[in-house]
């Protein structure tokens, strides 16, 4: 061994070190560059797996067309693009989800994670989106202004995945906000309006889960006859409280008791009412049936239960399916007014003040599940599971035949 190493010399040891470890490195070096270049061997390679030559290429920026190129144009396209790819990918999730619930995969109750899976993943694709505007943002309403012109009539307003996302969701015609006195569908053009009328005829997510819901298991009359008991234990409870409040001594705080007793009671008698329940779903102010919103207060109320966890979840997602395209819309206007003040739209639109008015509970499809919170109780109240007595909560529905042969198993 050397002298100086011997004598213990800090800095000879750093540097010997220091030796010695780029040795290392250049010897791993050596060992990664030993491996095969595989390109090289055949088979894709990146750039064809993603056809990337069409995607990069296709950024075709008509101020440069008309010659007189505006930097921006390009961020403004790139970003409308990106919006599209990631509505294809929603729509690639949904129409899946909506195949399981369609063939009746999901009776066996082990599919409802891929079904939860896939739904979770449209509201983590939806978060992005909502925050995406932040990009387009970074344009300034002069340099947006530069170019506006020269892409008149163009409109996201005739953007088809859109329409088909909200479709296949589940917004109903009669919901839509007019737009010039024109059926949206007007906007689109040969094959396109072809793809509209079909997703307007096929089962929404709304009311595929519908379906789903009313096979609550604990609803039927002759078993555990959920609805039957959570009625009068509602109102015995409500019951027991206005006796409370009468042995009050009269004072102005007994009649706001009172009053907001009677209200309740009221709340109460219309969830009870059938008839007003349709009523309601006549005027679009309700969307589930009557059979269904059950359904979903019980899962509500009975989330802890093994059979329900899932279920719990799934409800949740589609309520933030309903939450982040409000913001999307709400994120989108901001933008606009920013961009255009309230001049109309290149899609002919007043612009603003119309898109202000999509920013409503009309365009949410899950609006029913927000309205249960309205008809949540104390826990006491809720009826008492006995899971000796109801194993129901406990046995999930399985078919191993239908698990096996999901075409839709991958
Ligand atoms: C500078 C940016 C933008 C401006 C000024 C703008 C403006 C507008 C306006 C004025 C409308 C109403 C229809 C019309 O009259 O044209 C509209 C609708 C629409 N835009 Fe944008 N937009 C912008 C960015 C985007 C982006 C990035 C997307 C992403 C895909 C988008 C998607 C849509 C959709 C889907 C509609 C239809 C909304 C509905 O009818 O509910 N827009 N936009």
């Amino acid at each position: 061994m050397n002298a100086l190493a011997m004598s213990g010399c800090p800095y000879f040891q750093r540097k010997h070190l220091l030796a010695s470890k780029q040795q290392v490195k250049e010897d791993d070096v050596d060992a990664e560059q030993s491996e095969v270049n595989k390109p090289s061997k055949g088979g894709i390679i990146y750039g064809d797996y993603l056809q990337l030559d069409k995607v990069v290429s296709s950024q075709l920026l008509q101020s440069e067309l008309k010659g007189n190129k505006i930097h921006d144009e390009h961020l403004f396209i790139v970003t409308h693009q990106a919006y599209e790819l990631w509505f294809k990918q929603i729509l690639w999730e949904l129409d899946s989800v909506r195949e399981i619930f369609i063939s009746g995969h999901v009776r066996d109750e082990r599919n409802m994670l891929k079904v939860n899976t896939r739904i979770h993943r449209i509201v983590m694709i939806f978060r992005l989106l909502v925050d995406q505007f932040a990009v387009l943002e970074t344009m300034t309403a002069l340099d947006f202004f530069d170019f506006r012109e020269y892409l008149t009539p163009a409109s996201g307003f005739q953007s088809l995945q859109f329409r088909l996302l909200e479709n296949k969701i589940g917004v109903p015609e009669s919901q839509r906000v007019p737009y010039n006195r024109r059926h949206y569908r007007d906007n689109f053009r040969g094959q396109d309006i072809e793809l509209l009328q079909q997703s307007e005829k096929e089962p929404t997510l709304l009311q595929l889960v519908e379906k789903w819901l009313e096979r609550t298991p604990g609803l039927e009359e002759d078993g555990f006859n959920f609805w039957g008991k959570l009625e009068s234990n509602i109102f015995e409870g409500l019951r027991r409280g206005k006796d409370k409040i009468e042995q009050k001594p009269d004072s102005e705080m007994k009649e706001e008791l009172m009053a907001d007793f009677i209200k309740q009671k009221e709340l109460f008698m219309c969830l009870f009412d059938e008839k007003r329940h349709n009523h309601l779903l006549s005027k679009g102010e309700r969307r589930l049936s009557y059979k269904a919103l059950q359904g979903a207060l019980m899962i509500y109320f009975y989330r802890e239960e093994p059979r329900f966890q899932v279920p719990f979840q799934l409800l949740t997602s589609l309520m933030d399916i309903d939450t982040l395209m409000t913001k999307w819309r709400y994120n989108h206007v901001c933008m606009v007014h920013r961009m255009i003040g309230s001049k109309a739209g290149t899609g002919g639109s007043s612009g603003y003040q119309y898109l202000r008015s999509t920013v409503s509970d009309r365009y949410k499809v899950f609006v029913d599940l927000f309205n249960l919170a309205t008809f949540l109780v104390p826990r006491d109240w809720v009826p008492k599971l006995n899971p000796n007595e109801h194993t129901f909560l406990y046995t999930a529905e399985c078919c191993d035949s239908s698990y096996c042969s999901s075409e839709d198993s991958d």
